[in-house]
């Protein structure tokens, strides 16, 4: 027994009994090694024979069987029923689980693949934190995320220069108030300090206040942290929207840079209607460049504004659109009179939405493309979500499209952070908001070479449109209790021994299944590490004034 312990054994391989599964493994724990064994535990087994190992899980267990005697013996049922009694003594008992092979391990603790079972009588050794780290390639990452659930010297690392991690997209699900927002809260902390820019898209204004201190009692020490707010961190609200602080840069769209087929969408156009738009924007678009050959020498630089390098393409605004619908209304009649008459009043009403041609616009490069910088748009007082997706369409199509150009790699990496990713494309809006899914869904695919990612915060994943999750290659999920929303990532997240979603249903604030395909899709257990910096609307915290304070300041 002591040299069992000197050995880190806790246990050692069982005769299986009739046909068990062959990835299972049965495993028998002596009574001493018991408070050793626990669920989610990585084991080495080794089979004296011939010197192979294995990398195993232990998937179940422990369970707890008598020895000498059977547990239905008189002996047995006593010893249970009088438990307090302290004159009845225990039978003897040892525990059993169940591991799941996940591999062969080499004396370099490399893991291959493996056809083989371990044979009855293998030793099976906990291993320590250091081969842990090793085996799972856990260390060596700048983004610190937090710590092992059951090893919890282990730092959990993501690496901010591998395109297999945020490049490839991040989903962060989970319950009501199971510690998504905080975790969304590390990485942004984390990616804009590690040469990433970082775009949080935040429908309830949480994390307007992060360039200061988090003001909760959580356990920083234990993770080495303390609280801190973010430098180079700035605000920006739509031109429809109320600030929510008063420095909040408002922002508007210019009505140029959206294609035309998305306000066919977005104002329900029939297809006269459609037409009808298109002809007036050709035509704007004619005289625009006519204008623009006038004035310019170079015979090309048409065609670069065209193309979108600027944000108003070729300088067409909402007023110049109403004026031309308006002009040809004047001129038509019949069928024709009602169909320009419409488009008219429909481009009327977009006028009042405030938001096309207003403020200030968005300098990319200047404004939001910098090394180490994070960016809240802060959609927390806008009521449309139609008009909502026009603004995420431009701010997506505006910082893509540069990354896309910018072939010599001299603008930041890119992530962009949508919390409660379904009320901005769900499955139920998937229809109305085509436009704006393709392009997300362009971003989450042709992203990565260009290191732009996107992380994707959800409580309800199942409302999100399946092709959203299915391409997050980091997946983060806190405590779900089941149902639709669990089936909906085990479905998206092959690979993964399914009982490890077992334990999803029972995992403590702020604990988290990570599965990434930066360590090979191997399931983990992590403590994500307390945000250091402050989120608005935490308890006890008094919101209403700074609200007050930003209506002032904004005056
Ligand atoms: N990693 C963590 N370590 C310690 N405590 C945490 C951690 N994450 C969250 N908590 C605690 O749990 C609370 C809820 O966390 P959080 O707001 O991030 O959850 P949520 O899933 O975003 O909730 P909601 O569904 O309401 O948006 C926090 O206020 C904090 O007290
Ligand atoms: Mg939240």
């Amino acid at each position: 027994m002591d040299a069992d312990k000197k050995d880190n054994i806790i246990g050692y391989v069982d005769f299986d009994s009739g046909m068990s599964s062959t990835g299972d493994i049965p495993i028998k724990v002596p009574f001493g090694s018991l408070t050793l064994v626990h669920t989610g535990q990585y084991v080495k087994i080794s089979q004296a024979s011939n010197g192979i190992s294995f990398l195993a899980r232990i998937s179940k267990g422990p369970f707890f069987e008598t020895e000498a005697v059977s547990k239905d013996s008189a002996f047995a049922r006593v010893a249970i029923l009088q438990a307090s009694n302290p004159k009845i003594m225990a039978p003897d008992y040892h525990g059993t689980c169940v591991a799941k092979v996940m591999g062969s391990l080499n004396e370099n603790l490399q893991v291959g693949g493996t056809h083989l079972r371990p044979r009855p009588q293998s030793a099976v050794r906990s291993l320590t934190s250091d081969e842990i780290e090793k085996i799972l390639g856990l260390g060596g990452g700048d983004i610190y995320l937090g710590i092992g659930r059951a090893y919890e010297d282990v730092r959990i690392t993501l690496p901010s220069n591998s395109m297999a991690g945020l490049p490839r997209n991040v989903g962060i699900f989970g319950t009501i108030g199971s510690g998504k927002t905080n975790t969304s809260q590390v990485l942004i902390e984390e990616a804009s300090t590690k040469n990433w820019t970082v775009v949080v898209l935040d429908v309830e204004g949480e994390y307007v206040d992060m360039d200061k201190p988090s003001v909760q009692k959580l356990p920083f020490e234990k993770f080495d942290m303390e609280p801190a707010g973010m430098k180079n961190f700035q605000v920006y609200h739509p031109s429809n929207a109320e600030p929510s602080r008063a420095d909040s840069v408002k922002f508007g769209v210019p009505f140029g840079s959206i294609p035309p087929y998305i306000y066919s969408e977005i104002l329900e156009l029939t297809e006269a209607q459609q037409r009808r738009f298109e002809e007036a924007y050709s035509d704007l678009l004619r005289n625009s460049a006519r204008q623009k050959q006038r004035k310019q020498k170079k015979p090309n630089e048409f065609d670069t504004i065209v193309d979108g390098s600027t944000e108003t393409v070729a300088g067409i605004t909402l007023e110049d659109m109403i004026d031309r619908v308006h002009g040809r209304l004047q001129q038509a009649a019949g069928v024709d009179a009602s169909s320009w008459s419409t488009l008219h009043s429909k481009l009327r009403r977009l006028r009042r939405e405030d938001i096309f041609d207003q403020g200030k616009m968005i300098n990319f490069e200047e404004d939001i493309l910098k090394h180490n910088t994070a960016h809240v748009i802060d959609f927390s007082t806008t009521v449309d979500d139609q008009i909502n997706n026009l603004v995420i369409f431009h701010l997506l199509e505006g910082i893509f499209k540069r990354k896309r150009k910018d072939k010599a790699g001299k603008l930041p990496k890119v992530l962009v952070v949508i919390e409660e990713a379904h009320s901005f494309v769900s499955r139920e809006k998937a229809a109305r908001m085509r436009e704006t899914l393709l392009k997300l869904k362009e971003i989450s695919r042709r992203g990565r070479k260009r290191w732009m990612g996107m992380c994707f915060v959800s409580q309800f994943p199942a409302h999100l449109p399946a092709e959203i999750y299915d391409l997050c290659n980091t997946i983060i999920a806190h405590q779900i209790r089941g149902g639709k929303h669990l089936d909906a990532i085990k479905d998206s997240t092959g690979g993964v021994d399914p009982q490890v979603w077992d334990e999803v249903p029972n995992l403590g604030e702020g604990e988290c299944l990570l599965v990434s395909s930066i360590f090979k899709n191997r399931p983990l257990f992590c403590k994500i590490r307390p945000c250091s910096s402050k989120r608005r609307f935490v308890e006890g915290q008094g919101v209403d004034d700074e609200m007050e304070d930003a209506k002032e300041g904004s005056k």
